[in-house]
């Protein structure tokens, strides 16, 4: 039988729809940035199709993740992806952290199953939505609204 952290035994990996890889048991059991952040500069819950969900806190200087929480509530693969988001973008520039897709995550963790993919989309939108909340308190509007006026510049 595997201990915690390590793959499965070949033999067992019949009876997964996915078998994982390192990457992806590392994030699945020790999952990176859990929590929450008192006054938190963006915060957002998104929920899945599935009904899965996943709650980001940001805290923010200089348009700079210097802080993130993440509470995921779900399956083991939103487990996964949404500490795989967090550590993506920690310390990175907002501008950077919304390029992040799902295929990056995915990647993170070494890949997902077509049928998880979804999971990963579910933290990336979550990411989103947190950096527009942040956004919004800090200009008053949508960040998109933001950027794309900076790209008229
Ligand atoms: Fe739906 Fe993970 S199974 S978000």
């Amino acid at each position: 039988m595997a201990r915690e952290g390590e793959l499965p035994e070949k033999g067992h990996d019949d009876h997964l729809p996915h078998l994982p890889d390192e990457r992806f048991c590392r994030h699945a059991n020790y999952p990176r940035n859990m929590g929450i952040i008192q006054d938190a500069d963006g915060k957002a819950t998104g929920v899945g199709v599935c009904g899965d969900s996943i709650d980001i806190c940001l805290s923010i200087q200089n348009n700079v993740i210097g802080g993130i929480g993440q509470i995921p509530h779900g399956c083991i693969y939103t487990v996964a992806c949404g500490s795989a988001v967090s550590q993506l973008v920690y310390g990175k520039h907002l501008e950077d952290a919304l390029k992040v897709t799902p295929g990056d995550v995915a990647e993170e963790l070494g890949g997902l199953p077509e049928d998880h993919m979804h999971c990963a989309s579910l933290a990336v939108n979550t990411l989103g939505e947190a950096i527009d909340d942040y956004y919004r308190k800090e200009w008053g509007n949508s960040g998109k609204q933001e950027i794309s006026k900076h790209a008229d510049l």
